[in-house]
């Protein structure tokens, strides 16, 4: 049987999501969603979806959304790639740049997508470690096909400066992507780099700041040609129809996703506080996340007894720069209390 399987299939792992319990009353903090509601447009566009039309293909080229989406950030829509979801985004950036004898690049620890991209097509991999706060670590000596470069980075929640990013595109000959899942949350963003250098791309998704996760819709804007590259290998449909309505009204909407990014990163600096008080190391969020190091239990036990409880957080206890720390995500403020009333209650009983 494994003989009808490609090699470099056999050998590898897969991606493994993180968990989606359909357990009634569970603190879901573990896969970085958004707690609050999409744009109310969306509801509304919803029951005006004239069913006869699902029986055509979607626009292929999801020109309406790509036109919603050039005009937020001021470009064309040649510029503009629609996928599904950021994943799909990031997969067709190694079929389109990555040559069969090419590498990719990413840091480490980073997004854990990025070496199974790698895996999948069979080309070689090149983590960059971060330094030992998992800060910015220069490239030294570096070449590869395809650099994905997270800002903020996932699953450790800080920024890498602007300044150290362009050092790096300007220097670095294949292409970089910025994988900007988070940046609603941050700060500034890149996504100037992304219309200056020929050679960068900003990803985007809905999943996060616009509380779309279940449409599946991520978007990169970049150099014509390199859109044009990824346009040429894409699936025909890659987009379906209910998807690119849904997102083109998200994105008009900027107001509803604004106020919900706003409560995010109020219930995050509240929670950051208080794990702060408690002793836990929690490093500067710049997303809807905190990457934390708990004081006086283990993050392995931590994240069993709060599982018990049905609060569930992210935990990647494979790796040894990891196995220390919890990612969780920001709910409501009233998730969060429940979350830090289990989390001192366990402390207590120690
Ligand atoms: C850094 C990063 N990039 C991309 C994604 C995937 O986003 P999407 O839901 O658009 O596929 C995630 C999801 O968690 C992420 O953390």
């Amino acid at each position: 049987m494994n003989s009808l399987i490609r090699k470099s299939v056999q050998a590898m792992s897969g991606y493994v999501p993180g968990e989606q319990p359909k357990v009634p009353d569970i603190v879901k903090l573990n896969t970085n969603e958004n707690p609050y509601l999409p744009s109310p447009d969306v509801q509304d566009i919803l029951s005006m979806v004239d069913i006869a039309v699902l029986s055509r293909y979607p626009d292929p080229l999801c020109m309406e959304l790509r036109k919603a989406i050039a005009e937020l950030h001021g470009c064309g829509v040649e510029n503009v790639f629609a996928g599904n979801g950021s994943d799909e985004v990031l997969a067709l950036c190694v079929r389109a740049f990555v040559e069969r004898d090419g590498a990719v690049g990413y840091f480490d620890p980073s997004y854990s997508l990025y070496p199974v991209l790698a895996d999948i097509e069979d080309v070689r991999k090149k983590p960059v470690e971060l330094n030992a706060s998992f800060g910015w670590q220069m490239p030294e000596n570096y070449a590869a096909s395809l650099f994905f470069l997270t800002n903020p980075n996932a699953p450790t929640s800080q920024k890498f400066s602007k300044a150290n990013i362009g050092e790096f595109v300007k220097a670095f000959s294949g292409v970089v992507l910025i994988d900007e899942a988070y940046a609603d949350f941050a700060d500034e963003n890149c996504m100037d780099f992304a219309l200056r250098y020929e050679n960068v791309l900003v990803a985007r998704t809905l999943s996060k700041s616009y509380s779309l996760a279940g449409i599946r819709l991520g978007y990169c804007v970049g150099n014509a040609e390199l859109i044009g590259a990824m346009y040429k290998i894409k699936d025909s449909y890659n987009v379906n129809y209910l998807t690119q309505e849904i997102a083109r009204v998200a994105i008009l909407d900027q107001n509803t996703m604004k106020a919900n990014v706003q409560a995010i990163k109020e219930t995050r600096k509240m929670t950051l506080e208080k794990l702060s008080e408690l002793g836990f190391e929690v490093c500067d969020s710049q997303t809807n996340f905190l990457w934390v190091k708990p004081l006086g239990i283990t993050a392995k036990s931590l994240f069993e007894a709060l599982r018990k409880k049905n609060i569930i957080v992210r935990y990647f206890g494979n790796d040894a720069r990891t196995k220390d720390y919890l990612r969780i995500t920001v709910g409501t403020a009233p998730e969060m209390f429940k979350f830090l009333d289990a989390v001192e209650e366990l402390i207590r009983d120690l």
